[in-house]
């Protein structure tokens, strides 16, 4: 079976794109593949994070990935930070990495443009990034069109290393989802929806109560047209919107475009806030049982526990080809 891992970072709330483009996949995976699901709070802390909210969105995304339907049975959830071997691997990757390449990283630059104090952890966060996917020899990884330069840094250094102590990383490869689906912000069809947006309008949260989706929903920029018509380079924001209600519905664009046929904006808007509510509806019940359970630490433990076996023994093959003296 093939190895798949991805992170979801704890730096605020997921959104409608997240499950949709991220955890959606993750549970299909589950069924065919060796799955590694992880919260990755050390890159969170790459920018400041309040303690208490660190701390709480980190038990949240967990609490979700279960709630959206990952099973820990059948895939291997956990915290970063619970493994140890992530920040012991990433320095040993770091001191193989260059300043050059580093600086080349679109996401940093776009970080850090205009900051006259960048942090040092942003910069270095992709050879961390390297360290998570290498630890375990991942094969697939499911991730985003921004996180591409950083997998390509990841097989960069995974070769360098290949090269100068021999053959032992596995190259990973991204992950393509055959539904692609990017979904925008509500505010602006030229951006995908992000839990990092300062405007909570432009996106809709997996946890946004229904009342709160219906009026985001409401207020979502449209053209000043009126046909309900797929159409995303001259109707960007109601493409956008037909795209969440085929995805929430389980319909195609046409059927979307056929039932809303002759009908205006405002009644589809009201149609697919419905659509969305009762999407998110069980995933919003079963994550409250999640919490208020506590199962969720039991979970993430055992989770640890199982996969730090496997990083452990990366970091111990690799200090030995690298030449460091281990613990006898
Ligand atoms: P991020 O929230 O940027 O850390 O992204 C976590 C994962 O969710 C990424 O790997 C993306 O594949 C997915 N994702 C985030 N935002 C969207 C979106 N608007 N549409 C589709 N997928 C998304
Ligand atoms: N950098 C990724 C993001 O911001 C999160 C991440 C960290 C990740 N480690 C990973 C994704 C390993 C995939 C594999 O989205």
């Amino acid at each position: 079976m093939k190895r798949v891992l991805s992170g979801i970072q704890p730096s605020g709330q997921l959104t409608l794109g997240n499950y949709i483009g991220a955890l959606q996949n993750f549970v299909k995976l589950q069924h065919t593949h060796e799955c590694y699901f992880m919260v990755v709070d050390l890159h969170a802390i790459t920018v400041p994070q309040d303690p208490a909210a660190l701390r709480e969105q980190t038990e949240s995304v967990a609490a979700l990935f279960i709630a959206a339907g990952i099973d820990p049975a059948k895939a291997n959830i956990f915290i970063q930070s619970h493994v140890s071997a992530h920040s012991e691997l990433g320095w040993l990757l770091t001191t193989l990495s260059y300043m050059g390449e580093l600086e080349r990283m679109t996401q940093f630059k776009d970080k850090s443009a205009g900051k006259d104090s960048i942090g040092t952890g942003l910069f270095v966060y992709p050879t961390l990034m390297a360290a998570d996917i290498l630890v375990y020899n991942a094969d697939l990884v499911p991730v985003g069109d921004d996180q591409k330069q950083h997998l390509e840094l990841t097989r960069d250094l995974a070769q360098r290393f290949n090269a100068r102590y021999g053959e032992y990383f596995t190259i990973p490869d991204p992950y393509i989802p055959e539904v692609g689906a990017r979904i925008m912000s509500l505010d602006d069809a030229s951006k995908k929806m992000s839990k990092s947006n300062p405007n909570p309008g432009s996106f809709i949260a997996l946890l946004d109560p229904p009342d709160v989706i219906r009026k985001k929903i409401s207020r979502a920029t449209t053209d000043s047209g009126k046909e309900v018509r797929f159409n995303p380079v001259e109707k960007p924001e109601v493409s956008n919107l037909m795209s969440i209600y085929a995805l929430c519905a389980d319909m195609t664009l046409q059927q979307v475009e056929q039932k809303f046929e002759g009908q205006m904006y405002g009644a589809f808007k009201k149609d697919l806030a419905e659509q969305v509510v009762a999407k998110l509806e069980p995933l919003q019940t079963r994550y409250h049982e999640i919490r208020q359970s506590g199962e969720i630490h039991a979970i993430l433990k055992q989770g640890a526990e199982r996969v730090a076996e496997v990083a452990d023994k990366t970091v111990r093959d690799v200090k030995e080809r690298m030449g460091f003296v281990l613990p006898r």
